[in-house]
């Protein structure tokens, strides 16, 4: 057999991983594979090239992807999906091993509705991916944030003052969640959460007293009642670029404004998303790299290879693509126990 390996969307730590287990598991069993570069455009656009085991060592360790990525809509015009159809007919495609988000995992939906084999591994920084417990790159990214707040504590301490920390994850709270939970902020804004001014305002406001310093984590989904950044510049798949709007930024004006305290805000933006992954997602890219080859050899295509409590398991695209997973009720209540 042979597969056909893209990574879409915005690159993570363990998309390396994940490429290198697809490429041996496949090689175990006597099977090749091949490599399509930046993502759906590479397939769409027939890009590739050959991927062997001596192709993949080292990736373990290594951020980004080898292959490139994008966010390409292959089937936004028809005829891009003829090009899709025509390139897998004339590589000799038997299955292709889609990694990406929701975006890129809903392509690979409808490449297997139009008849194709096609496995999923589920990836984003932002975990917002639903059926598995966690997506490779959401650690590594998460342990980025971390640092970054533990050194805005030094320099609030040092002058107190209020700073604010805007993290990625789109329309999930679980980079800010997790951000603020681990690296100890006064308060933390979460898209599930509406707005409440006078809650934030409130903790900030015991932290200066109690130390004379206070930290805040944003998440950039967080709707202050802002305009779109860059007249509403939207990717292909539709998604505005949070970024710009500037919620941080924002934030703390506002906490100036209302606290009289010092305030500055840091926007660690793509740093979130670079550098060498973690062992917890060299591990668990390898598992679904190996999972997805897995399913496929065994005929159950059409599947996204998921982990469940501790076990990977296939499940159907359909079910993975059921909408954006957003931070849960428990969770906001672990948060508040600590920020509240
Ligand atoms: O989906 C991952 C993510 O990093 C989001 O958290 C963020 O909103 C977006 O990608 C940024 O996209 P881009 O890399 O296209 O600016």
């Amino acid at each position: 057999m042979r597969f056909g390996v893209l990574t879409g969307g915005g690159d993570c730590p363990g998309l390396n991983p994940a490429i290198r287990a697809v490429v041996r598991r496949a090689a175990m069993a006597g099977h090749e594979s091949l490599g399509f570069l930046d993502g759906w455009k590479g397939v769409r656009d027939d890009l590739a090239r050959p991927l062997t085991p001596a192709d993949v060592v080292g990736l373990e360790g290594k951020g980004g992807t080898v292959l490139g990525t994008s966010r390409t809509n292959p089937f936004a015009r028809e005829e891009d999906a003829h090009k899709v159809l025509a390139t897998l007919e004339h590589r000799g495609i038997d299955v292709v091993v889609a990694i990406g988000g929701d975006d890129t995992l809903g392509a690979a939906r409808e490449l297997q509705r139009r008849g194709r084999a096609v496995v999923g591994v589920p990836k984003t920084m932002d975990n917002d991916v639903r059926g598995t417990d966690w997506t490779f790159g959401f650690h590594s990214a998460v342990s980025v944030a971390v640092e970054a707040l533990e050194r805005l504590r030094d320099t609030a301490a040092s002058h107190h003052r209020a700073i604010v920390l805007e993290v990625m994850g789109r329309n999930a709270g679980w980079v800010a969640l997790a951000t603020g939970l681990a690296g100890g902020a006064d308060a933390t804004l979460v898209p599930e959460e509406r707005y409440d001014e006078e809650a934030v305002l409130a903790r900030v406001r015991r932290a200066l007293a109690a130390r004379h310093f206070a930290l805040v984590v944003v998440s950039e989904g967080v709707d202050l009642g802002l305009a779109a950044g860059r007249a509403g510049a939207k990717d292909e798949f539709g998604h505005e670029l949070l970024a710009e709007r500037g919620v941080g930024a924002e934030l703390a004006r506002r906490i100036g404004a209302a606290t009289g305290a010092e305030t500055r805000s840091a926007q660690i933006g793509h740093i979130q998303r670079g550098g060498a992954p973690e062992l917890f997602d060299r591990i668990l890219a390898s598992r679904l790299g190996a999972a997805a080859v897995d399913l496929a050899l065994a005929g159950r295509t059409g599947r996204v290879a998921v982990l469940r409590g501790g076990e990977i398991v296939g499940i159907p695209f359909d079910e993975a693509l059921a909408g954006t997973r957003t931070v849960e009720a428990p969770w906001l209540d672990l948060l508040h126990t600590f920020d509240a």
